[in-house]
């Protein structure tokens, strides 16, 4: 039986107050040294998609916002091209706390959160869920079991992938990360129509 609202509401609370004390995080100390805080997640907890982006970057850690610089600005122009609002999807990142100097996050990093965003599918219950980049496509393909189908980002990119969650049916949507796009129209094209796709699970 999915949770209710306020069920959904109380475990991302909980994972917010893990996060909070997660010092097994190298990252921990380099966000509490900064004032940074942990990027739980954004949006709705009913959400029937879920979009999962790599790691905060600096003004996410600032203010506890996913996607909330440049590169969030143009994910809100792509929700807002299939008539959705943020508010109507949730958005999350595999890891939770900045990496140092905005690198790609390491594999440590990923083993170390991956649980986190494991329970917040589980309590969103997402029909779709949309890959940001190539670090959440490989977790997220991997996590599902769908490691046979797994190639580069660039031959997976605007696929449907089905799969079964621990609640029923699931469909995988790798997408580009919407930094690739930032600075160049022919990505943020593709970007664009790839995005189409989830137009059928609004
Ligand atoms: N890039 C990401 O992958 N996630 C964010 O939250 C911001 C930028």
């Amino acid at each position: 039986m999915p949770l209710s609202k306020d069920e959904r509401y109380e475990k991302m609370k909980e994972i917010r107050d893990e996060l909070l004390n997660f010092t097994e995080s190298p990252l921990h100390k380099y966000r509490t040294e900064n004032k940074y805080f942990p990027v739980v997640g954004e949006g709705s907890h009913l959400a029937s998609i879920m979009f999962i982006g790599e790691a905060p970057g600096k003004n996410e850690a600032e203010t506890a916002r996913p996607f909330c610089g440049r590169s969030g600005k143009l994910l809100d122009e792509m929700i807002a091209s299939i008539g959705l609002k943020r508010e109507d999807v949730y958005i999350t990142n595999i890891v939770k706390d900045r990496p140092q100097d905005n690198r790609d996050p390491s594999p440590e990093e990923i083993r170390l959160y991956a649980p986190f965003l494991d329970r917040q599918i589980e309590i969103i219950e997402p029909k779709v869920i949309a890959t940001l980049g190539r670090f959440s496509m490989d977790y997220v393909m991997n996590m599902f079991n769908l490691w046979d189908v797994l190639d580069s980002i660039s031959n997976m990119h605007g696929r449907e992938f089905t799969a079964t969650a621990s609640y029923g049916d699931i469909v995988i949507v790798p997408l580009y990360h919407p930094a690739v796009a930032l600075y160049n129209g022919s990505n943020k094209e593709t970007l664009l129509n790839d995005f189409q796709i989830l137009k059928k699970y609004v």
